[in-house]
């Protein structure tokens, strides 16, 4: 009764049946007229009274307040002028970004849109085994212990730990123990990890030119580190021998991103050697080599030697869904603990259920079988793919250094092509693309356009393409 009294009492004032200022009937005579308890009357005046709606006047009763709580609530409608004087004595904070944010919004490039036809780099997220994995997480929510919901901690080798050594053991000839692996929040972070942890401003850090736009941002926040563009040619990355020396050099040697080629074992020979000479340490980024579709699999470069100097760096963004924000670093054995601790310093560790719910999946047997069913279903749609590039644009706009393996091709376009102004174009029409020369840190870049084909069904492909022919068709024209 107290709150159905209160409950028409309150909008009685907020709609003004009792106006502003006015007295309320004294509790003794409207229990009376109300039939109800005395007590349900005070109760309810003074729950009003709690929230602001009336005021208790000693001796004078109880009254409506001036200012209903809901006009406290919204903000006075102000015109231009009267919002200028409230605020002057307190004006906006002054925003200042540091230069190097700057720098990295000047050329930021993760795009709005992340799922749709030819969305580079995306994996069919719509295949991956949900009932699977939404069972394990559901047990292990139901029943984890204290410590899965605590910050992470290195104290003992977890269950993600030895699934991944046993499987990139396996699936990618990586040397490694489970210890040596660290649980990151995917390849980005162990850059970030890397850059910050292994290079002093001033030192130069090689990325492949082009390369991951991606890694690129990550490096630019790290203070003063310098970013040296390396050429690329159907053998991987080329080393220049006027380049500065590096104390990271970063490269994508089982599928050069993102022109496709592989790193011949020549240049891995001598990559290995010349960090090792210099005392430099090689990211080599696996992000994709999951999905090769034809030869044998191409071998990581860290298992190449024995103690590389190689700091190989993976994903489960392709292989199951970026949205999971997982990956992994293998260290060598010098770097796992001060990497270990650093990372528990700058990010905190946790997601422990997340991991643990991996570990099951790749324990039984559900990871490696996605993969298998993933691998021939991307294989059938690159080739969907190239037979509408071959058929509608013909043979100059077919891939180059392509090895057969990916969720994307890089479609080359002529020098004069404004490829950054025609995705823009594209997006227009609905399609979604990047353009290559966003993949180069230096001047001279190439022009292309990067279409992702897993994501995208044989019949959405089509569509898809012909929009995209007759957007390009138009930007080839010589009057646009
Ligand atoms: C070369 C390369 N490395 C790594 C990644 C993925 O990074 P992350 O694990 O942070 O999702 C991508 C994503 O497109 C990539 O292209």
């Amino acid at each position: 009764m107290t709150q159905r009294l209160s409950a028409c009492l309150r909008q009685a004032i907020s709609e003004r049946v009792l106006e502003p200022g006015s007295r309320l009937p004294a509790s003794r005579d409207l229990a009376r007229e109300l039939q109800v308890a005395r007590n349900t009357v005070s109760n309810a005046y003074e729950q009003l009274r709690i929230e602001g709606y009336v005021q208790a006047r000693v001796g004078s009763g109880t009254f409506v307040a001036d200012a209903a709580p809901e006009q406290l609530l919204h903000a006075p409608r102000l015109s231009g002028r009267q919002r200028a004087l409230a605020s002057e004595p307190y004006p906006q904070p002054l925003v200042r970004l540091a230069d190097r944010a700057q720098r990295v919004l000047a050329q930021a490039s993760a795009a709005p849109q992340q799922w749709g036809a030819f969305m580079p780099g995306v994996p069919d997220v719509s295949e991956f085994p949900r009932e699977v994995y939404a069972r394990i997480l559901n047990r292990l929510w139901r029943h984890a212990p204290p410590q899965m919901l605590t910050y992470g901690t290195q104290a003992h080798v977890t269950a993600l730990q030895k699934a991944l050594a046993a499987h990139l053991r396996v699936a990618r000839s990586v040397q490694c123990q489970p210890e040596q692996i660290l649980i990151t929040e995917g390849v980005h972070q162990a850059i970030d990890l890397a850059a910050r942890v292994l290079v002093n401003p001033g030192e130069h850090v090689w990325m492949e030119e082009p390369g991951y736009w991606g890694i690129a941002n990550v490096l630019r926040m790290s203070e003063g580190i310098a970013i040296h563009g390396m050429k690329v040619d159907g053998e991987g990355m080329v080393l220049e021998p006027q380049a500065p020396v590096p104390s990271l050099i970063c490269t994508t040697p089982s599928h050069q991103y993102p022109l496709g080629s592989v790193m011949s074992l020549a240049r891995r020979k001598a990559l290995l050697a010349y960090a090792r000479k210099v005392g430099a340490w090689i990211v080599e980024d696996d992000y994709d080599s999951e999905f090769r579709f034809s030869g044998s699999p191409v071998p990581s470069m860290q298992g190449l030697e024995l103690n590389a100097p190689v700091i190989y760096v993976g994903t489960f963004s392709k292989t199951l869904f970026p949205g999971l924000r997982v990956g992994y670093m293998v260290l060598p054995q010098g770097l796992v603990e001060p990497m270990q601790r650093m990372h528990a310093e700058m990010y905190r560790e946790g997601h422990q259920i997340t991991h643990q719910a991996l570990a099951e999946l790749m324990e039984g047997g559900h990871y490696a079988a996605h993969i298998r069913r993933m691998r021939v279903l991307y294989a059938r749609r690159r080739e969907h793919l190239l037979q509408l590039v071959q058929r509608y644009l013909g043979d100059e706009f077919m891939p180059g250094h392509d090895s057969q393996a990916g969720l994307h091709l890089v479609l080359p376009l002529p020098a004069h092509v404004d490829d950054q102004l025609l995705t823009k174009r594209l997006s227009e029409a609905g399609v979604l693309a990047r353009p290559l020369s966003q993949y180069y840190v230096g001047p001279d870049a190439r022009k292309g356009l990067l279409l992702g084909y897993a994501s995208v069904s044989e019949a959405q492909m089509q569509l898809a393409f012909f929009t995209l022919v007759q957007v390009l068709r138009k930007q080839l024209a010589p009057t646009a």
